[in-house]
């Protein structure tokens, strides 16, 4: 896909933090891509970038096999800023003298400001006369190379920052990108200046140049979309519907393992209002059989993968040839992908509709490719998808078979289901379901005594998690207010039958999981 002019590469050289610096980039209107550190130089500076950023990384220059750019780049004539182990690497290769820290110095820090640069205008001290910055490193410049200066200073870091302005080769120890460092955003503001790109980037602009780009790309293929209801992939298809029309097939394999009224929901939306081709297989029996008598969580969500992949061929067949296939596939993504240690998988299985078919040789259109997942959601309103979709929770592709615990039957999955669409109702009345990353209900599979009017019963017992977080890998148990779980478990052990107990899960990520199996 082409990008728009004014645009900023960042090389990654490994760093927790290179996400958010091509994201404050575009949050100043510039466009920006990231590149692993191995992609060739050439083709960067052949495609028109305007200014090179070096990502902060683990390694020390000393290391072998420390990943280093080539020394070509600061003799390209592109403004370079080196951040953290990208200034190391500056520094390194153009003669300065690093060296190896005894201790990585980590956290707070304030710098003292030294000499004056394009790079610092308008970062002002603060009441201490010093500027708060974050620092995260190991090695440290200690003499800059020739025709540098050094720009600022700690007790620590005799070169924090430094700049060579004719060659306008620009440095920070610290990291600019993040919130800790108040003043950073100012700092990658003027390099952004100094390498004098347009700031035309904006999320109206950007569907355009996609619509655009989508039908030089597939010209008058067609193209096929894996879709789930979730926001990814219903942003995806509203984007590429929006550039070709007709030409492009959606299929939404209803695994009969969605939550209450989702498969409806999902067909209105998109059959009914934004008019697309849709195919709404209803597969619910082969995925019922091909779990059956299965207790054991892996083979469960083992068997549901192959068969999803089995449907979606099986309709892909039926609709003849098509050499397209869009995916939603964002920016963290594609990052894990091309970091230097290692591209992994280009299509990664967990994150997409259950996994793609693998023998199928597909070219594919991946129009979110350069999105966070809030870009995302705001692309989706411009486009005009509707609120429960955009802000819909995170929902695993095996769906509810892996929150019924044990056995799936029919009957099991009914009950759970309508518990669920109790936490669902309660969470978003108390409006919470923003806040929380997910929150459902899970069915045990144990029974347990009660007492409803003067019979006792025995019978099922709903487990309830809400969990905050950032990204899933780590996660707590959300704080839900007592008010609100009285709400919740009367309402379920009230109105759905068959249940009479319910209980909160307390367990945080790790050691626990969110899901259940
Ligand atoms: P766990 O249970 O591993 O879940 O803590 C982390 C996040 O991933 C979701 N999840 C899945 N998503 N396919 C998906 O697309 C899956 O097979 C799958 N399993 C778990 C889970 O809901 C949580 O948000």
């Amino acid at each position: 896909m082409s990008a728009p002019a004014g645009k900023i590469a960042v090389l990654d050289f490994g760093g927790q933090y290179t996400q958010l610096i091509a994201r404050r980039v575009r949050e100043m209107s510039v466009y920006s891509e990231i590149f692993s550190c191995t992609h060739p130089l050439e083709k960067i500076l052949a495609a028109g970038y305007q200014g090179i950023v070096l990502s902060g990384g683990p390694s020390s220059v000393y290391e072998e096999g420390a990943p280093l750019p080539p020394a070509e780049l600061f003799e390209a004539g592109v403004p370079v800023l080196g951040i953290c182990y990208g200034m190391q690497a500056m520094g390194y290769l153009l003669g300065g003298h690093v060296i190896p820290a005894e201790r990585r110095e980590y956290g707070k820090a304030e710098i003292t400001l030294q000499g004056s640069s394009p790079l610092l205008k308008n970062v002002a001290p603060e009441a201490t006369g010093r500027v708060t910055v974050w620092m995260s490193h190991g090695d440290t410049v200690l003499r800059p190379p020739k025709g540098f200066t050094a720009l600022a200073r700690t007790p620590n870091c005799p070169v924090a920052a430094m700049a060579d302005e004719e060659r306008r080769l620009y440095a920070v120890q610290f990291h600019p990108e993040v919130a800790h460092t108040p003043q950073g955003k100012t700092i990658l503001d003027n390099f952004l200046e100094v390498c004098g790109v347009s700031r035309t980037w904006s999320m109206a602009g950007f569907i355009d140049t996609t619509v655009d780009a989508i039908r030089a790309q597939v010209k008058g293929g067609r193209v096929l979309c894996a879709l789930s209801g979730g926001v990814d992939s219903s942003v995806v298809a509203v984007l590429v519907h929006r550039a070709i029309g007709d030409q492009l097939t959606c299929v939404f394999v209803d695994n009969g393992l969605l939550r209450k009224g989702e498969a409806e929901a999902v067909v209105h939306t998109f059959r009914d209002t934004f008019k697309m081709n849709l195919i709404h297989v209803d597969a619910s029996e082969r995925f019922l059989s091909a779990i059956q008598g299965v207790t054991d969580p892996e083979v469960k969500r083992k068997r549901i993968g192959v068969e999803f992949i089995s449907v979606f061929e099986d309709e892909a067949r039926k609709l003849g040839d098509i050499a397209w296939l869009a995916q939603g596939t964002l920016y963290p993504d594609v990052i894990e992908s091309v970091s230097f240690r290692g591209p992994s998988a280009t299509i990664k299985t967990h994150h997409n509709v259950g996994g793609l078919p693998l023998n199928m040789q597909f070219k594919l259109v991946e129009p979110l490719r350069e999105l966070f997942k809030d870009e995302v959601r705001r692309l989706g309103e411009l486009l005009g998808l509707p609120q429960e979709i955009l802000w819909r929770q995170p929902f695993p592709g095996p769906g509810l078979a892996i929150r019924v615990l044990g056995e799936v039957t029919t009957d099991r999955l009914d009950l759970l289901r309508e518990a669920d669409a109790v936490v669902q109702e309660e969470v978003r009345a108390a409006g919470l379901e923003r806040q929380l990353w997910q929150a459902f209900a899970v069915l045990l599979p144990v029974k347990t005594v009660g007492v409803m009017g003067d019979f006792r019963t025995y019978a099922n017992v709903i487990a309830l998690r809400a969990v905050t977080s950032q990204d899933a890998m780590t996660a707590d148990w959300a704080r839900l207010p007592y008010d609100l779980l009285g709400t919740i478990s009367n309402r379920i052990i009230n109105e759905v039958k068959g249940v009479n107990r319910v209980v909160f899960d307390i367990s945080s990520k790790p050691p626990s999981t969110i899901e259940w199996e």
